[in-house]
């Protein structure tokens, strides 16, 4: 009797992943021949981790004891972890922090029809993570036309390999991407496939005038990022609107270490001034990811992280003045179902009264979206975000 699977009865995963994405506008149909001619499984190791998106958890998949199961994934809409903790891990649980990943296809196939390529548009990629995105560039424009620069030794090599596989040549360098690639430069696109706190001038300086810049980019008051996209002007600055939210693992030197709150709080409450507010968790949008006000919270209270710990009974909200020497910092006890909350506030920067100040403002102007606000970086790395129009900057809180 046949071994041979009933290739009949297979179902099309890649060919459902398509329609779907199609059918949304994800993918727009001047990327299809790419998408169809580079594979997504082709660049995903034996085992591997898809985040489950409605429980936030991650699972391993093995190719080796379920391929079927693990097709089924790496052809999901899903964002799959393929290494942790920057390679210092091994066994199949998930480790501490995603550091590699195949980024979501949705996100992927939007962000390169953000990036507006046109025939022999030269692309530097920032994060070649397992080689995907580079692949589709590269069987889009050609291998000449794409560089990708990837931090890490062991997932640059990985990538290499699997585009290889495929007869894709693009360049793969190892390095930091923060200092671009100034061999090939200039650029007509740059894309970045990581979370970026701070653009380099490098990005800036490595681009053609009319050229775009299209990054992940947030305040490290929260981890969500919004995607901006940047037109590089003539006198070297760049400018552009934030167009929609979602989040990536952060380059590796803008990670922000929570170790450095560690001696932060000395005694609690210690001598900080208790007063009370009457805003909610829900009114500071913690009750949800990407909408409401966190990201316009970051852009208007500058240098502030902040952090919630959620308990049966109350959840506490605390702020961190990330300013180099000073320890100043903010909590607000929320009680379920009853308010007012109680502030405490230390050190020289009200880092409560900055942030309710920014709520404030934000709700004056009628809860503006995401999409109406856009950022300029100068030359000098300056950065400037903005609501409506690059002459509108917001105002900063900080006191
Ligand atoms: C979300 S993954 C990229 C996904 C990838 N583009 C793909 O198609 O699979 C982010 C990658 O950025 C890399 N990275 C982090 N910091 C970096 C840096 N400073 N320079 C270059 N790559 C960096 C990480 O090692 C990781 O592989």
């Amino acid at each position: 009797m046949s071994q041979e699977p009933d290739l009949a009865d297979r179902v099309d995963h890649y060919g459902e992943l398509t329609r779907s994405l199609l059918d949304s506008g994800a993918l727009t149909t001047d990327w299809s021949e790419a998408f169809d001619a580079v594979p997504r499984a082709a660049f995903l190791p034996d085992l591997a981790w898809p985040h489950d998106m409605d429980t936030g958890t991650d699972r391993a998949v093995d190719r080796r004891t379920d391929p079927e199961d693990w097709e089924r994934a790496v052809y999901a809409n899903v964002p799959i972890t393929t290494q942790w903790d920057d390679g210092k891990h091994s066994g199949s649980e998930p480790g501490r922090v995603p550091t590699s990943s195949a980024s979501m296809p949705s996100v992927v196939t939007r962000m390169l029809a953000d990036l507006a390529v046109f025939p022999d548009a030269r692309v530097l990629e920032i994060g070649t993570g397992t080689g995907w995105n580079a692949g589709l560039l590269s069987a889009r424009l050609g291998d000449r036309c794409v560089v990708t620069v990837e931090v890490d030794e062991t997932v640059a090599v990985s990538a290499r390999a699997a585009l290889a596989r495929l007869g894709l040549r693009p360049k793969v360098v190892c390095g930091d991407g923060g200092e671009g690639h100034p061999d090939e430069a200039p650029y007509d696109r740059v894309i970045v496939t990581a979370g970026v706190r701070q653009l380099p001038a490098a990005w800036l300086e490595q681009t053609r005038p009319g050229g775009l810049i299209v990054a992940p980019w947030g305040t490290h008051y929260s981890d969500e990022d919004a995607l901006v996209r940047l037109t590089v002007a003539d006198d070297g600055s760049a400018s552009g609107p934030f167009l929609r939210p979602l989040e990536f693992m952060k380059l590796r030197a803008q990670r922000l270490d929570w170790r450095r709150f560690g001696n932060h709080v000395g005694e609690y409450p210690g001598d900080a001034a208790e007063t009370e507010t009457s805003v909610s968790l829900s009114d500071l949008g913690e009750d949800r990811r990407f909408l409401g006000p966190k990201f316009v919270l970051g852009l208007c209270v500058p240098d502030c992280a902040h952090v919630v710990n959620s308990g049966e009974d109350s959840s506490t909200v605390w702020f961190f003045d990330m300013t180099e020497g000073s320890r100043s910092w903010a909590s607000v006890v929320f009680r379920t179902g009853a308010r007012p909350a109680t502030v405490h506030q230390s050190g020289p920067r009200k880092l409560w009264d900055e942030v309710s100040g920014a709520l404030e403002w934000w709700r004056e102007r009628g809860s503006p979206g995401l999409g109406s606000f856009g950022l300029t970086v100068l030359p000098d790395g300056t950065h400037r975000p903005w609501l409506a129009e690059p002459d509108h900057p917001v105002p900063s809180f900080a006191g």
